[in-house]
């Protein structure tokens, strides 16, 4: 197999690799090569991508700039499933380093697969992500994504060995024994869930430790939306900096994107792996930077499992670069098209009621909705737990009154609110599940 061009060193300089220095014009060009490459390379290994193109009336060849990938036809999570388990990869079973999947919600898990090379740019790509989130070689990461078949934990693994630092698998779980090796070994660097950090958070309360005289100094949280409003909570309850890391397994796992420490201003992506579009959910329409739609990505190095237009069902905008002005940024991940809960014709997402929480003094983010039908009307209840200094039976029906009012006037739906005792709202060990939807099935 020939390889994808690579125009750049992988030496980096000034604390940056050679992708992060360059110009747009130097990435962009970058982008038509590898984008030329990666489309061909799908055509002519991956029998489903020829038969998708060939029906679109495409051909490799009719690519010649960046804006004529529209011309190609999405790649969506049926086309993984329909190709279970090894159908997409373009490489002999033999040349694969590496399997992940994810368990999704339903069925069989989605696979994807991974040359030597292909492990090797992701470790890249997840180094060059935890150096912009402040860490630096030397450090002690302490990892709490969950090993196995995420990606997860082994992305971040091989990303933080590969910038020079000390790992600490720990994988997810083990709330109490967490606590005490990050008290007990010291690391400035934590990668985990938010929703996970809470629980966390809990269990330095529980052992009597304050969260702000620990080691960490840098968290890098994501694999699930969160807001602004959470990470100022996680920043103030252990003085550190945290910052939003995105990714998908179909695409590669964690690093795909990251926030920058410096600006914290939304997520650059790696470009130069990765290619992103922003399309219309309902036409499949480009849309121009800065318009809010459907994250598109295609791979532009990747061997094993080359992914061409692949929608993500995640919903962002993208803007231009900032702290690194050559990648584009995507404004932080509100939610996915399948989270949104309509109620009465408005659309909601659980990030939005995460922020109405945490604007609240009395809730530290722990939060569950609950859909139920009554009639034939949809009806939310909001499970918040109230934190510990403020359980104290008064005032919870007045804070749980202010909180339907205000849920009212920023999204514009009427719920109901339950206020739990701490420590009662269920915790994730990875992901969250905010929905619990009790809705007859029809
Ligand atoms: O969650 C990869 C990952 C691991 C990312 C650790 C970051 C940190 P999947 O299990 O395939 O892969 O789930 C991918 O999770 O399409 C988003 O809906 C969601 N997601 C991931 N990162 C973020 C984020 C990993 N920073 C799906 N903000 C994606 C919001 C996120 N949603």
């Amino acid at each position: 197999m020939v390889p994808a061009p690579n125009s750049f060193d992988r030496e980096i300089k000034g604390g940056l690799d050679a992708a992060e220095r360059a110009s747009r014009d130097e990435i962009m060009s970058l982008q038509r090569d590898r984008l030329a490459w990666s489309l061909r390379h799908a055509y002519e290994n991956v029998p489903f991508y020829k038969a998708q193109f060939d029906a679109a009336g495409v051909h490799p060849d009719d690519f010649r700039q960046l804006s004529d990938l529209s011309k190609f036809p999405f790649t969506v999570k049926k086309d993984l499933r329909d190709n279970y388990p090894f159908g997409l990869f373009a490489v002999p079973r033999e040349k694969l380093a590496r399997i992940h999947g994810s368990s999704g919600t339903t069925g069989k898990p989605i696979v994807v697969g991974y040359t030597q090379g292909d492990i090797d740019m992701w470790a890249d790509v997840m180094a060059r992500s935890i150096r912009a989130a402040g860490a630096r070689p030397g450090m002690m990461v302490h990892v709490a994504y969950g090993y196995g078949l995420f990606t997860g934990g082994l992305g971040a693994h091989y990303g933080a060995e590969r910038l020079g630092c000390t790992v600490i698998p720990m994988s997810g779980g083990m709330t109490e024994r967490q606590v005490q090796l990050i008290h007990d070994f010291r690391p400035e660097v934590i990668m985990v869930t938010p929703s996970y950090m809470l629980a966390i958070l809990d269990g330095f309360a529980k052992a009597g430790l304050d969260p702000r005289e620990s080691s960490l100094k840098y968290g890098i949280f994501g694999a699930e939306p969160w807001t602004n409003a959470m990470r100022e909570e996680i920043e103030r309850s252990f003085a550190m900096d945290a910052t939003d890391i995105y990714g998908l397994s179909e695409v590669i796992g964690p690093g795909v994107a990251q926030e920058c420490v410096e600006t914290k201003d939304g997520l650059h992506i790696w470009e130069d792996h990765f290619y992103p579009e922003v399309i219309d959910p309902e036409t499949g329409a480009v849309l121009p930077e800065g318009s809010k739609g459907e994250l598109v990505f295609t791979s532009l190095t990747k061997e094993a499992f080359p992914i061409i237009r692949y929608r993500t069902r995640d919903l962002t905008r993208l803007l231009p670069g900032t702290a690194r002005p050559g990648m584009r940024r995507m404004e932080k991940v509100t939610g996915r098209s399948d989270d949104m809960m309509i109620l009465r014709g408005v659309n909601v997402f659980p990030t939005q009621i995460e922020e109405a929480l945490l604007a609240t003094e009395w809730c530290a983010g722990h939060f569950q909705i609950e859909l139920t039908r009554e009639g034939r009307m949809d009806e939310m209840t909001v499970l918040a737990e109230a934190r510990e200094e403020h359980w104290d039976g008064e005032g919870l029906a007045e804070h749980a009154e202010r909180l339907i009012g205000r849920i009212k006037d920023t999204i514009g739906v009427s719920t109901r609110v339950r206020i739990h005792a701490p420590g009662t709202i269920e915790r994730s060990m990875g992901k969250a599940k905010r929905v619990i939807d009790k809705r007859p099935r029809d």
